[in-house]
């Protein structure tokens, strides 16, 4: 007979922490997803059960984490990690037992693992598109600051050697600050920027200090029409923890943003606020965390299992009409071909989308093509920027 018990899946996101901001959004995210594919039979007549841990913002609790959902629960795939720092330490776990991790998160690239789904952007949909974009519009003098771990380290590298490809670049600053970083920290770095006045700045802070950085950027009088902060990781979910108008006039490069007019978009986001109310902001990842639950819920039916390697033949390949867009999984590299969109922030929070590609980009987690080309077509909020003579 069929087996028609529940089928239990590992969602590892942080509730508590630093970055809980965005890892509740992610949860939510997939639990849509997941009520989504239970109302329409589950997969084989199977409910999807969601085992539930709260990681707490710590790459060790991870990975603890992870092996108590293998081991105790029994689970074959995880769906979970914001931190690059606690993808590294989920890896190791998730590979000696061979199951799937899928990560619903932007990060550095330059990692391919046999049983990891990456459906965030590489650096090749998000960090060539930012720099391209700020270089053309404000100048290739950029003072970047981050938060003190991989992903910002990593981050900053790659950027750093984007910019280069542009005339009279300079890097004017690199500064890291700790994951809990307060206004304070931030205040002898902003003295140095306005000593240095860079033509922008990127920021790779993550959670919660995210608010600290743009609001004491606000507080000391500079101007976000002049000297920018252009970000990966400052998202809907970050923004909604500033006073309002603290992140306006700065810009994000990101696949997804709330404010994306399609159908598909729109219905996603109903059905989401009549479902978990207004508390949690969409964004980015949680957009990821989301559609990834539909592509695992579709291959298993294909596969009639969530066994690793009866599931990756139908995963690998397979698409899913997203809210960003349709989305499929590169079987060659398991990263996701994805739609490079710039945001600029407005009053209200959310933001304009200033270019956007127009078909999906490849990943290509190793940068090999990393030329500034052009990727979008320019949109009605394209502005007039300084460079351009304004
Ligand atoms: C990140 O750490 N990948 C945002």
């Amino acid at each position: 007979m069929a087996n028609k018990d529940p089928l239990r899946i590992g969602l590892l996101f942080s509730q508590t922490g630093v970055t809980s901001r965005i890892g509740q959004s992610q949860l939510q995210g997939s639990l849509l997803g997941i009520e989504e594919v239970n109302e329409a039979g589950g997969v084989d007549g199977r409910e999807v059960q969601p085992v539930v841990y709260d990681t707490q913002s710590d790459p060790r609790r991870y990975a603890a984490l992870a092996e108590k959902l293998i081991v105790e629960d029994r689970v074959n795939t995880i769906f979970g990690c914001y931190m690059s720092s606690s993808r590294k330490a989920v890896i190791p776990i998730i590979e000696r037992w061979n199951k799937l991790l899928f990560y619903p998160t932007l990060y550095e690239g330059f990692e391919f693992s046999n049983n990891l789904v990456y459906t965030g952007a590489a650096p090749n949909q998000n960090s060539v598109q930012l720099a391209e974009y700020m270089t053309a519009n404000f100048g290739a003098r950029a003072y970047l600051i981050g938060s003190d771990y991989i992903y910002p380290w990593e981050s900053n590298r790659i950027m750093k050697e984007l910019i280069q490809q542009r005339p009279h670049s300079e890097l004017l600053g690199e500064r890291y600050v700790k994951l809990d970083a307060s206004e304070a920290d931030f205040q002898p770095i902003l003295e140095d920027i306005k000593a240095k006045q860079p033509d922008f700045i990127f920021s790779t802070v993550v959670g919660d200090s995210t608010a600290s950085l743009y609001q004491a950027y606000a507080n000391a009088g500079f101007d976000p029409q002049r000297m920018p902060i252009a970000s990966l990781t400052t998202s809907e979910a970050e923004i909604s923890q500033m006073q309002q108008g603290a992140a306006a006039g700065h810009f994000t490069a990101a696949p997804y943003f709330q404010s994306i007019r399609s159908d598909v978009n729109q219905r996603c986001l109903e059905r989401f606020r009549r479902r978990f109310g207004h508390g949690v902001m969409p964004n980015l990842c949680w957009e990821a965390a989301y559609f990834q639950i539909h592509l695992f819920a579709n291959a298993f039916r294909q596969a009639g299992s969530d066994e690793i390697n009866l599931l990756l033949p139908h995963l690998l390949g397979s698409e899913f009409h997203a809210p960003q867009g349709k989305v499929r999984i590169d079987a060659s590299n398991h990263h996701t071909c994805l739609f490079p969109r710039v945001g600029r922030v407005d009053a209200q929070g959310q933001f304009a989308i200033m270019r956007e590609a127009t078909r999906p980009v490849h990943p290509d987690p190793y940068l090999v093509t990393h030329s500034l080309g052009d990727w979008t077509v320019k949109l009605p909020n394209q502005i007039k920027a300084p460079a351009e003579g304004g």
